[in-house]
């Protein structure tokens, strides 16, 4: 008989997202729980170092309807426009928020929260580039993390705090009930029953051999919904940060340029100039990661396998370094041996953001896709989430403003529904697929190792499924993934202890990014056309005719199926398709 725990509301993950919407239910009274493997603090929010974007005008007019437009053009058109709408509307106030509940940004001169410049974001419509992103110093999600971690406390939330989740529970008619979840520290399970499951367990770029994410990011929320059968969206769609630390993957924040930085190959040219000659080293990351890359192809990188290129930061002076970017420097000479002060960081583009994931509603209510309905009880928001605003080039610095509006849009929906919503039984076999699967983990013999199957998993990823992509590999990737996923049931262990035995954790979590590559290089081989972060040389151009369509991967069989962009804002005109040029 497993232990059972009971809630009016279950968030899976203590990011910025899980965070947000647990505040937001605890404040209405509910009886909340947050389960997540590591501590809150530690969560992944933490990477996004420069800021979270909203128009505050603190340093020159702004309005949030250019930080719709530049929302929409980085999204290459793919993003929904209802969505972003939302998103940038209530972008200041969700900062106020923040600032109220104490969280310590930057300030200007005259006491206003400091805004600087990030890549995409500009001044009417596109005319030049704009200081919108609100930071502290470049911490700003650790920061973030932190506050919401004390309101949290403060209302009582109540943490399971190195807890896995394994899988949904969902009952004959589709609606979920909670969750069986998996203590690290003894090994023990137990079945979480509550009237909502909210997931937020962020990223999954450890598909990848090079990404900026921590090592938790396994897309346990994706490998959940996919064994509960339901579809994941956009997942072609992978951003790679123009700057990871060369052989490192350790982020190196846009902030950097924001403040003046600037990319440098090998000849000391700067490059961006080229590629983007008005927004240069701020166009949008895809464009930027492009460019590095041409530079490398083209026999210009830097370093010892020349495959990089410099990022310079020291005309902006130690004093500025040390003020805004003091992370920065710490992790430049910890991790490239080089101080930013005195000389160029050795950067290459690096995974760093899922695009795609989980369908949801504005509200964050999961969309069944094949049935067109939402499924009772469950809940996606932040970046397992896909709402979908980023659509197929995230902005940086709207990740933090994702996480923290729509996690407040889900928990203002939940508490608006809470009376209709009774907690429902749980069906009988609670749990015992679950058990199933971890039974055969630990029983296998001579099966094949997580670790070497995970690596094969991140290097066949990394090979085939890159910044650009081509035919041949993507049909061969799509092929090799295929049959690691076949493999990946017949995963075992040696270690069959049950006090923190990362092995097993390890073999669990592989069960889940194996669900989010086989999903990503299926949606990117077909298709057949490049937008934002897609850019395949096969297809070069973007094709609204025939494209201009949300993907939707089904894990059951594996099929595709696609629904048009949304177009119509919620209340303003329309911004029109227009060709994407920085
Ligand atoms: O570069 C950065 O500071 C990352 C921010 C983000 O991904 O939003």
């Amino acid at each position: 008989m497993l232990k059972r725990f009971e809630f009016d509301s279950l968030i899976i993950g203590g990011g910025g997202a899980g965070l947000r919407t647990a505040m937001q239910l605890a404040q209405a009274g509910q009886n909340v729980a947050v389960m997540t493997k590591v501590f809150p603090t530690r969560s992944h929010t933490v990477a996004a170092q420069g800021g979270i974007a909203a128009a505050l005008a603190n340093v020159s007019e702004d309005n949030w309807l250019w930080h719709m437009y530049d929302t929409i053009k980085g999204s290459d058109y793919l993003g929904d426009q209802d969505a972003i709408e939302y998103m940038c509307k209530h972008a200041a106030d969700a900062i106020y928020e923040l600032e109220h509940m104490g969280m310590p940004f930057d300030r200007n001169a005259d006491g206003r929260i400091y805004q600087r410049p990030f890549g995409g974001m500009t001044r009417n419509f596109g005319e030049s580039s704009i200081s919108r992103t609100c930071a502290v110093a470049d911490r700003t999600g650790h920061a973030m993390l932190h506050t919401l971690y004390q309101k949290n406390v403060e209302l009582k939330t109540q943490f399971f705090i190195e807890w896995i989740s394994l899988d949904l529970i969902r009952d004959l008619d589709g609606d979920v009930l909670g969750v069986i979840g998996l203590e690290l520290q003894t090994g023990d399970l137990a079945i979480f029953h509550a009237k909502n499951t909210i997931l937020a367990t962020g990223g999954a770029g450890r598909i990848f051999q090079a990404s900026t994410n921590a090592y938790i990011n396994t897309g346990d929320g994706l490998g959940m919904a996919a064994r509960a059968n339901i579809t994941l969206e956009d997942m072609e769609f992978w951003q790679f940060h123009p700057t990871g630390i060369l052989n490192a993957g350790v982020l190196v924040t846009e902030g950097a340029r924001g403040e003046g930085g600037y990319l440098i190959n090998s000849n000391g040219e700067r490059f961006m100039e080229k590629y983007a000659p008005q927004a240069k080293d701020l166009a949008s990351r895809d464009v930027v990661s492009r460019a590095i890359a041409t530079e490398v192809k083209e026999g210009r990188g830097i370093g010892l396998n020349k495959d990089g290129v410099y990022l310079t930061l020291a005309h902006l002076g130690e004093k500025l370094i040390n003020e805004k970017l003091p992370g920065i420097r710490e992790t430049s000479i910890k991790f490239a041996n080089v101080d930013p002060v005195v000389d160029p960081i050795p950067v290459v583009p690096t995974v760093h953001y899922m695009m795609g994931g989980i369908p949801t509603t504005l509200d964050g209510q999961v969309r069944d896709t094949i049935n067109q309905t939402e499924i009772q009880g469950l809940y996606a928001v932040g970046e397992c989430a896909c709402v979908s605003v980023h659509g197929a080039n995230r902005l940086g610095s709207n990740s933090l403003l994702d996480l923290i509006v729509f996690g407040r849009a889900a928990g203002l929906h939940i508490v608006a529904n809470s009376k209709k919503n009774k907690i429902k039984k749980l069906p009988l076999d609670a749990g015992q697929v679950t058990l199933k699967r971890l039974k055969k983990l630990e029983s296998q013999v001579d099966g094949e190792d997580p670790r070497a199957l995970g690596n094969e998993l991140r290097k066949t990823m990394q090979e085939h499924c890159g910044v650009f992509r081509f035919p041949e590999l993507l049909e061969a990737g799509y092929k090799k993934v295929l049959a690691i996923e076949k493999r990946v049931s017949n995963l075992s262990i040696q270690d069959k202890s049950k006090v923190f035995n990362t092995a097993r954790t390890e073999a669990l979590e592989l069960q889940n990014l194996v669900h989010v590559a086989l999903a990503t290089i299926t949606a990117a081989n077909n298709r057949k056309e490049s937008r934002g972060a897609h850019s395949r040389a096969d297809y070069p151009n973007r094709n609204d005719e025939t494209w201009l369509q949300h993907s939707l991967f089904n894990p059951t069989d594996h099929s595709m199926s696609y629904r048009p962009v949304k177009l119509k804002p919620l209340t303003v005109d329309s911004f029109p398709l227009k060709e994407r040029v920085y």
